[in-house]
């Protein structure tokens, strides 16, 4: 068995580093595909995710290697534009690669990026994008078989919904094209942000970014660089409502809490004491968490859909009842019967979900359905009566670096069985 195992009670002190952002570091070390030679990303955490992404670059015909937190990618031997089915289905954000193979090699190819635990993952905005700036997409069998290169041209991209991947794909492939490209409707994450920062470091002409509208002037030669990725908000997020799930009192760095702020609202409003400055966030919590008003995922900066799973389950065992409409994903409920397992009382009709605190949840035998959704029983498991066992941690691991190190570095009581 491969699980953690947390004895819930404890209330949780001290200090954290949080980890690189891994939805900064995934399309950024896509990024360093558009410039032959060296480039070096710091604060890279340690994950899956990131592991597979690495795997992906080597098969390119790039050059990786890893040093602690600090990866560098050499992109000087790209010489394939072929992803395997195998890495596809192991990560299907692996897509967020078209943009960037488009822009310097010219070719891409790989099969349809499958669904995943969220439901259905489309992928209609990226293909659309990078067809409006002139690449050759045939769909065939499931595979996706691309030309760009030459055929890449500039121009105003209106995107119907404010993807993220889709934004990052056009990004990456307009930095190939010459002329300017005007991304519309763009999605405003800070991790779009982060890319925008990499990208200028590289010497791309990028401007707009964490606004709807993206303006890339294309076409300009691309150098290697050096670059530190963000904080990871969504990580910081867990610490903050694990926290507030068993009590306590923690300070986060490295991280910007002007990215957490509708988190951070909904965490006071259910009765922590926060206290932010630059670059770090501090929570208290010392009874009860309360039912707050309506929680409902938006794109950013509204309440993010990858904090829905782990704020439910703090307040799952508070006292108070509060709703949650899920607006983003089909299918991001899988971890309420987990959480019902351990005594939550969660009644959940289409998008809308209605958690009835119950003033308390009791360990239990729980296995993780997706990323945030295990990470969500950690965080029940912490404020529950007793131990709990969290099964299935190969979806933890592709996005917490070490979750129960730094969980035991705040004073839990969890351990990694194996
Ligand atoms: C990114 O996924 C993140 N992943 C997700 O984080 C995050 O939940 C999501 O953005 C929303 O914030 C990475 O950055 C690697 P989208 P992405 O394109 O880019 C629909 C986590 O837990 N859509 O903004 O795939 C889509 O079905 C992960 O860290 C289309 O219809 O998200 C969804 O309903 C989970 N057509 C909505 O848009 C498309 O072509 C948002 O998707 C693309 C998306």
């Amino acid at each position: 068995m491969n699980c953690y195992q947390i004895e819930g009670g404890h209330p949780l002190e001290g200090c954290l580093a949080v980890q690189g952002a891994k939805n900064s570091v995934l399309p950024i070390l896509a990024a360093c595909l558009l410039a032959p030679g060296r480039s070096v990303i710091h604060n890279c955490p340690d994950l899956s995710d990131v592991a597979a992404t690495l795997d992906i670059l080597s098969l390119l015909g790039c050059r990786v290697d890893r040093d602690g937190d600090t990866v560098t990618v050499d992109a000087n031997g790209l010489c394939r534009g072929e992803i395997p089915d195998r890495l596809m289905r192991e990560m299907r954000s692996s897509v967020i690669f078209l943009g960037a193979l488009l822009a310097r090699l010219g070719t891409a190819e790989m099969s349809y990026p499958g669904g995943c635990e969220l439901g259905p993952r489309p992928i209609d905005l990226h293909l659309g994008a990078l067809r409006a700036l002139g690449a050759e997409i045939r769909e065939d069998q499931g595979c996706l078989c691309c030309r760009g290169g030459r055929r890449l041209r500039g121009r105003e991209l209106c995107l119907s919904m404010p993807s993220v991947g889709a934004t990052e794909n056009a990004m990456l492939a307009a930095c190939g094209c010459p002329g300017t490209t005007t991304i519309v409707g763009a999605a405003r994450e800070p991790e779009i942000v982060d890319l925008q920062n990499f990208l200028r470091a590289m010497g791309a002409d990028v401007s707009g970014a964490g606004s709807t509208a993206i303006v890339i002037r294309g076409g300009r030669p691309l150098y290697p660089a050096r670059y530190t990725i963000m904080g990871d908000r969504i990580a910081a997020a867990t610490y903050l409502c694990a926290a507030a799930a068993a009590g306590g009192e923690v300070e986060l760095t490295g991280i910007d809490p002007n990215h957490l702020s509708a988190v951070l609202a909904c965490l006071e409003e259910a009765g922590c004491e926060i206290h932010t400055r630059q670059g770090g966030v501090a929570l208290a919590c010392h009874g009860p968490l309360q039912g707050i008003s309506p929680v409902r995922t938006a794109p950013y900066p509204g309440f993010p859909t990858d904090a829905q799973a782990i704020l439910m389950a703090a307040l799952a065992g508070g006292e108070g009842a509060t709703m949650f409409v899920e607006n983003i994903f089909d299918n991001r409920y899988r971890h309420v019967d987990e959480l019902r397992r351990m005594g939550a009382s969660i009644q959940v009709a289409g998008r809308v979900a209605v958690v009835s605190g119950v003033g308390g949840l009791h360990g239990a035998c729980v296995h993780s359905t997706d990323l945030r959704g295990g990470a969500a029983l950690v965080v029940a498991a912490l404020g529950a009566e007793g131990t709990t066992q969290v099964c299935g941690l190969k979806h933890i691991h592709r996005g917490y670096d070490g979750l129960d190190r730094c969980l035991r570095q705040l004073g839990a009581h969890i351990e990694h069985i194996s």
